[in-house]
């Protein structure tokens, strides 16, 4: 869609992967590109949004026309997201967040030549999607629009039902991940659930065709109030 439908709105999106610092040059990370929340950010901007992109740890170079800040870590984009959150009409949560990180890290390198740390203790990281949505929620405010992101390898629609009704967003978007599917690749399959029982299967296509889906159903939902 070339519409500018999204046009006066404010977006945020969050996209790649945290790493959690092990000492200054180790990190616990994770597999994800990417790639699904810089297609949101740039079809967004595309349907005419201001875009702010809260990018951890992706390859891919930034989208034009959008405002990206760049995050190592799961505290980091934490803070990054609640510096924008009160500005923005609809946030879509892309990023694979690591659910933990080491309790604390080393300030010089780990050496071989002590032997090997028996075990790296770790640390819950805040689920920032949760928090987000428990402050609006309990603010008994629709606005922000909130979508939440999770990857299932089985029973997508009963699992995603659960992980919408715990997060507490509007839309979650499922995709239904197994051996070479969703990460890394340029493709994707999901059903968008919504939080009044609305379910959307996305069959398999670029990850630009989801982010529209996304969209689609993110902009009958956003309140008359506009944040820009
Ligand atoms: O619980 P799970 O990690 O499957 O939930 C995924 C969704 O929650 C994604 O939208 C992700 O960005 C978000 N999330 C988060 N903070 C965390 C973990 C997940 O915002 N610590």
């Amino acid at each position: 869609s070339a519409a500018p439908d999204l046009g006066r709105r404010h977006v945020l999106v969050t996209a790649g992967g945290t790493r959690e610092a092990v000492d200054p040059v180790r990190y616990l990370g994770n597999r994800s590109s990417g790639r699904q929340g810089y297609a949101l950010a740039a079809t967004a901007a595309a349907r005419g949004a201001r875009v702010t992109l809260v990018a951890a740890n992706s390859e891919l170079p930034d989208p034009a026309g959008v405002e990206v800040h760049h995050v190592e870590s799961a505290l980091e984009m934490r803070d990054a997201v609640w510096a924008v959150l009160g500005a923005v009409d609809a946030v879509a949560m892309a990023a694979a967040v690591a659910d933990f990180r080491p309790s604390s890290q080393t300030s010089s390198k780990i050496k071989k030549t002590v032997g090997a740390p028996e075990a790296i203790p770790l640390t819950a990281n805040p689920d920032i999607l949760a928090e987000l949505t428990r402050e609006r929620n309990d603010a008994g405010r629709t606005h922000p629009v909130i979508i939440g992101f999770a990857a299932e390898t089985d029973n997508a629609v009963e699992n995603g039902r659960a992980k919408l009704a715990s997060k507490g967003c509007d839309l979650l978007v499922v995709n239904e991940v197994g051996a070479g599917r969703a990460f890394g690749t340029t493709d994707n399959q999901a059903v968008i659930l919504g939080r009044d029982g609305s379910e959307r299967p996305v069959s398999r296509g670029p990850k630009e065709e989801l982010a529209d889906e996304v969209w689609d159903l993110v902009i009958p939902r956003l309140s008359d109030t506009q944040s820009n």
